[in-house]
Order: C-alpha cells, then structure tokens, then sequence
C-alpha cells in the first residue's frame, strides 16, 4: 500500500516529532490540533529541533525549507483527513478523549485510510474496536524524541491484517527508525513495561532509603548507562504522561507496576517536568534542559532498580511478547541505554538480583522473580 500523506493528530511532544519526521523523509503531512495556538508552538518546536539538525549537518538548508514546506496546519478535522493514506493519532492517553476523537475521524476518514495510534499503553485491540476499520489498525509507538529516538514499536491488534502490518513496518523504516514487533498486546508493551515501573520505583527508593534525588539519577546514568538520569527521564517525559501511563496500566494488569504515590502526587501538584518548569527537578520553563549529574554524584548501588527493570524484561520473553533480542534492541534504541541489562544483570550477580526481588516480594507480587531469573541464577 502506497503511501503519500499522512495525518498527524494532536500535536503534543510526540505529535510535532512524528510529524516532522515523517515529512523529512517526503511525506506530505497535515498536523491537526483542536486550537490554532497548539500548532503555532509545534511548528516554533518543529522549527528548532529542524535547525538543531542543520546545525550538526544531519540536513541541508534546502532539505529543512523543504521539510517545513510539505508540513500543514489544521483545526479542521475534515480537511486535515482529505486523500489522507494514513492516520497517526498522538492525542493525550485518556480513553474517553480518543474514543471521541476516532468517532470524529470514522466521520471524514476516506476508505483507504489507514489507522495507526501512538498510544503508549491503551490496549491497541480496544482502540481498534472503536473504529469502524479494527482490521486496518495497529499501534505505531514512538520514543520521545522522535526526532531522535531509533526505536519504534509496532503493536498489532488481534485483527490487525499482515497487509497493514507490513506497511507500519515499510513507514517506520521509511521515517529511518528500527521498527521491533511487539507480539502480544500487553498493558506497556515492551519499553514503557520496563520504564514506567522504573520511574516507581526509583520514587519508592528516594522516601523510603532517604537517598538523594541526585545520587540515585547520577548511579543510573554512570553505572547502569542510562543517557539520562530516571527522574530526569520522567521529568523530561512529563509527569502526566507517566502517571496517566501507570494508571492504565495498572487497570490492565495489577502485577505489572508497584505504583508510589509520589508520581500522582508530583501530577495533583501540577508538577508536570521540564514542559511546565517544575517535576522532580525545577527547570527553565519550556526549554530543552539537561541535569548536569556529576559521576561522582553517584554513590548509590543501583541493584533495587536492575532488579526490577531485568525482572520486567525477562517476563516479556517468559510471556512471549518479544525475543531477548529485541528487548535489548528495543532498550537500546528507545531509551538510549549503553549496555545490555542482561549483561549488566550478570554482573551484578543474579543471586543478588533475586534475593533483593524476593526480599521485596514481601509486600506485592509485582517483585516475585520471573522463572528465567530463577533459571539465569
Ligand atoms: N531535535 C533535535 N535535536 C535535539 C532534540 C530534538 N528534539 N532534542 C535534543 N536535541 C539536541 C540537543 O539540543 C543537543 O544539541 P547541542 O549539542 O547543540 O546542545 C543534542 O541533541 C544532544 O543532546 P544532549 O546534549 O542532551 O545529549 P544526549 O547525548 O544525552 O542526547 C537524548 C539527548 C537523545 C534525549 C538522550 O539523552 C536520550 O536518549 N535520553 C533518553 C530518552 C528516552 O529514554 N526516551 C524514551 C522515553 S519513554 C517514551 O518516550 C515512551 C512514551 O510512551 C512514554
């Protein structure tokens, strides 16, 4: 199946991404939002992160002008839906919201139109079941930011056709990303099922070992090789996404996240991260800031958290939702991490890696270690 034009809706962090990186590669694009002053600031973003990209000669001058010329800009559902080949919806997670938002589109959407959902944690075989097309839907997730992040995740619905499976794998490597198949529909799928309880539980670390914010974020940059601190990770997310992806996964699956109420709390407190000034940390509001951690900040043993994050990768392949090669590859490409948990989980030793979820295992199941750790030990 062709495609030419693709249909962005909402123009969010992953909305304005995906939008700009589908017409860096000659897609024409119309991004839609409900209010002209959201695209205004996608396109000021679009325009940055172009220029960035110019900057460190990654695009010319003339590839940049070109990108910006084919992207649109739209209120009208309508006209942002017309000979639209497919359809990328990147609306906040709120399943009442997109419920409105696919009844709206099934109105205006041409036959041939494709449906494709950038949701992050809603049941994609759920979302297909409100379109009028479940069989020519699946979920195409991509890591923020888009422009950057290799990684995307193809999740089929229990009806999704191989035709329409196969061209979300030809766009994905169209827009120069690495697409990994996710085999089952899980609550998380495969990277946010290893990285939202993360986040949980670097939070529970921080009240409950009173070890500073800094020092657990420095140990997982400069000794598990993240790129990024955890809480500067769900700052640089935002703290409502996480927190609306830990409440639906929770619905999904109790076992799959332990939730600390600090997260909900951080979000009741309108302490969304970097996009409003203040998360974990404070910030300049609405720039692109980085936590300057320091190595020798990091001064706490970080084997709570490998426990919890080589737990959550080994039910993935227990449970056949992916290969231990593509959980590494998806690690590696949708959250930048340098080295492979797996080796990392050698080194630390998996009696110590069992012994710590067994200890924590006490107070939920979501610790209980997965039958390839107790096999690996
Ligand atoms: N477009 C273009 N350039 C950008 C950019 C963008 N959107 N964002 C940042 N940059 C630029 C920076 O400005 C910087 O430029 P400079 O050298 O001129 O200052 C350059 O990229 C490099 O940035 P950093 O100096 O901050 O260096 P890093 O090497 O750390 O790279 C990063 C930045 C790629 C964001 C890296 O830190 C990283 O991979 N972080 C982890 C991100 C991650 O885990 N994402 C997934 C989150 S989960 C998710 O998205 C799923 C969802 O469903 C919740």
């Amino acid at each position: 199946m062709k495609i030419e034009k693709i249909t962005v809706l909402g123009s969010g962090t992953m909305g304005h991404g995906i939008a700009q990186i589908s017409a860096m590669v000659g897609y024409k694009v119309a991004l839609r939002d409900i209010d002209q002053s959201f695209l205004d600031k996608a396109m000021e973003k679009i325009r940055w992160s172009i220029n960035k990209l110019v900057e460190k000669n990654k695009l010319s001058r003339e590839e940049a002008d070109a990108t910006l010329a084919r992207i649109t800009t739209h209120v009208d559902l309508k006209e942002a839906l017309r000979d639209s080949d497919l359809v990328i919806e990147a609306v906040p997670e709120d399943l009442n919201l997109k419920k409105k938002v696919y009844s709206e589109v099934d109105r205006y959407a041409e036959e041939k139109t494709i449906y494709a959902s950038n949701t992050s944690t809603l049941p994609i075989t759920e979302l297909a079941s409100l379109t009028s097309r479940p069989n020519r839907f699946i979920g195409i997730h991509f890591f923020n930011p888009p422009q950057l992040m290799k990684l995307v995740e193809v999740i089929p619905s229990s009806s999704t056709e191989q035709e329409i499976i196969d061209t979300a794998i030809g766009y994905v490597r169209k827009v120069e990303k690495e697409p990994v198949l996710c085999k089952k529909d899980v609550a998380g799928f495969i990277v946010n099922r290893i990285f939202i309880p993360l986040v949980h539980e670097a939070a529970w670390i921080l009240e409950e070992e009173k070890v500073e914010m800094r020092s657990i974020d420095a140990s997982v940059k400069y000794k598990l090789g993240f790129p990024m601190g955890i809480f500067e990770l769900a700052d640089y997310t935002g703290i409502d996404v996480v927190h609306k992806a830990t409440v639906e996964m929770h619905a999904r699956d109790k076992k799959v996240i332990n939730p600390s109420p600090l997260i909900e709390k951080l979000y009741k407190e309108n302490r969304l991260g970097q996009k409003n000034g203040k998360g974990f940390y404070d910030y300049q509001q609405g720039s692109y800031t980085r936590i300057d951690l320091k190595e020798d900040e990091a001064t706490y043993d970080p084997i709570r958290l490998l426990a919890v994050a080589i737990n959550n990768a080994s039910w993935l392949i227990t449970n056949d939702v992916s290969s231990k090669e593509d959980v590494e590859k998806a690690l590696r490409l949708g959250m930048g991490l340098r080295y492979s948990v797996f080796e990392l989980a050698k080194n630390y030793g998996y009696d110590r890696i069992v012994n710590t979820l067994n200890k924590l295992s006490i107070r939920t199941e979501f610790y209980k270690p997965d039958p390839l750790l107790i096999k690996l030990k």
